[in-house]
């Protein structure tokens, strides 16, 4: 928009890849992360929070690449509040022509109390670490975690510290979704007209999702005056998640006449995006998810759809082109071509090399042969799951089960280990159980299983059934997804799949080694 006034815009941070990546079980590899950068510096976020640099060896050559490969975005790492990790991360993102380090320590009481600093102690060291910051990168954001609990004096002389020092950003944490929109309107008005210098930077607003309020206290920051909100694409994020970036863009752009900013994100492209976080995450997105779920534009009931018939306005505020949603199309069948399955992925979002394009058509060949129709939603889910991987070590060959009603279900699985066929019968309370303690027969494992969950993709008798599964092993949680017409071999891949996920962080660890990378939380 040419008359947006520059205090009108609202800098769009994402941290899909730090806060979102950092939730247990939603760990990305070092591909995923260079292709979501690259989806999320297309779809112009202003600012991408790449990682922790000093987090990992792996953590650092995600932000590394991320930060060469950048075109419109700055690139920023995180660091905790001492010159090791700021000296890291100044490292990795110093390859971006726009850059920034974001340094961070928690100064509500029960965070000064990790470190063990006295708030006198904490000050000096606030005015380090943003100074050793600054002398290495123009551009610094602070951050004091947990500042929505901590004390308002403390809150104002720290901040002025941060400014003087350097900072040209001030992010204002509610690290454990505790505020409420008023209250975090008026934090950030108040922080404004009290601490010297605020003018001078950006207030930036992190919300956490604890009480489900993390999109409105984000809002409520920004008419407080935040021109900055950090968030992640679906609102991944540790525990109840982050601000979901696509709402926030989206409530600014559909009720600008109440929120008049405006973002610099292209908001076509967030159904892409949020579709291809779901699959590498492993998180799925809830079905009635604001913007983003499968039945937010879905007008199921009679009365809708009549009203919608008669005009669209009466039940749909937003347009589903507006945010990448193609219309309804017609369905995929066996006698479909390539050129049509391309044009349609394309249409969804995906755009594939012919590699990717020959395996994706066997794979939905396959699945044309045992169902009549394959819809849109069918497509998502084969693009979701993947194909079999040539580099796992576990693969399923074949599976027969027995079951019914009354006694034990009986499953013989078939797999191939490293090359070598290996075959197992067990028993178990129902066909899944079964399966599983045949697959753990096979390859005894001491992971636990943390969650196990199954959506059917479409409506039929014939409906593919997609799996998600989730495995905790020594700290290392990891989740395997898979997609069937018959849900028990969904199951049985999806199983083996977050097998395959365990041995792949089990070797990048090294054996015996702790298995836990250090976390933004591990406070030194
Ligand atoms: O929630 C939080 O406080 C954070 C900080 C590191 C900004 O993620
Ligand atoms: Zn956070």
């Amino acid at each position: 928009m040419t008359d947006t006034k520059p205090q009108d815009r609202v800098l769009i941070f994402d941290t899909t890849l730090r806060d979102g990546e950092q939730s247990p079980g939603a760990t990305m590899t070092h591909d995923e992360k260079i292709e979501i950068a690259g989806m999320l510096d297309e779809m112009g976020v202003d600012i991408i929070e790449a990682g922790f640099p000093i987090a990992s060896e792996g953590d650092f050559a995600a932000v590394s690449e991320i930060a060469k490969n950048a075109v419109n975005s700055r690139i920023c790492g995180l660091a905790r509040a001492n010159f090791a990790d700021i000296d890291r991360c100044w490292e990795a993102v110093k390859h971006a022509e726009k850059n920034r380090i974001h340094t961070f320590i928690g100064t509500s009481p029960l965070h000064r109390a990790i470190p063990n600093l006295t708030m006198d102690e904490m000050a000096d060291k606030i005015h380090e670490t943003v100074t050793r910051a600054r002398n290495l990168c123009e551009d610094v954001q602070w951050s004091p975690m947990d500042a929505t609990r901590t004390e308002w004096d403390y809150l104002c002389r720290v901040i002025e510290i941060a400014i003087k020092a350097g900072a040209t950003t001030i992010n204002i944490p509610d690290t454990v979704g505790y505020t409420a929109p008023e209250e975090s309107a008026d934090l950030i008005r108040r922080l404004i007209e009290t601490v010297p210098g605020a003018d001078e930077v950006i207030f930036a607003t992190h919300c956490h999702n604890d009480l489900g309020m993390a999109t409105a206290n984000a809002l409520a920051a920004v008419a407080g005056g935040a021109r900055q909100i950090e968030c992640t694409i679906n609102g991944l994020g540790e525990r109840a998640g982050n601000t979901a970036l696509e709402e926030v863009v989206m409530a600014m752009k559909t009720r600008h006449d109440i929120m008049p900013w405006t973002t610099g994100v292209d908001t076509t492209k967030i159904m892409a995006i949020s579709r291809r976080v779901a699959t590498v995450s492993g998180f799925p997105v809830q079905f009635n998810k604001a913007i983003v779920g499968k039945n937010a534009f879905a007008h199921e009931s009679g009365i809708h759809q009549d009203g919608m018939l008669k005009n669209r306005e009466n039940f749909e505020i937003m347009r589903p082109e507006d945010i990448g949603l193609a219309g309804t199309s017609l369905p995929l069948g066996k006698h479909s071509g390539r050129a049509a399955l391309r044009d349609k992925l394309e249409h969804l979002g995906f755009e594939l090399g012919d590699n990717q394009l020959k395996d994706v058509f066997v794979r939905f060949k396959d699945l044309a042969d045992r169902k009549k129709e394959v819809m849109d939603d069918d497509l998502i889910a084969l693009m979701r799951v993947g194909g079999d991987d040539e580099s796992d070590a576990l693969k399923l060959v074949s599976m027969k089960v027995i079951c019914g009603t009354g006694g034990q279900a009986e499953s013989t699985v078939e797999m191939e280990i490293n090359g070598k066929d290996i075959s197992a019968t067990a028993y178990g309370d129902g066909p899944v159980d079964a399966t599983f303690k045949a697959v753990r027969e096979i390859h005894p494992n001491e992971a636990r299983l943390q969650l196990y969950q199954v959506h059917a993709v479409t409506e039929g008798m014939d409906a593919q059934a997609t799996v998600s599964v989730r495995l905790e092993e020594n700290g290392n949680v990891v989740t395997g997804q898979s997609a069937d017409t018959d849900t028990v071999v969904a199951s049985a891949k999806a199983y083996i799949n977050a097998l395959n996920r365990l041995l792949v962080r089990r070797a990048k660890m090294g054996e015996g080694a702790d298995t836990r990378e250090i976390s933004y939380r591990d406070m030194s």
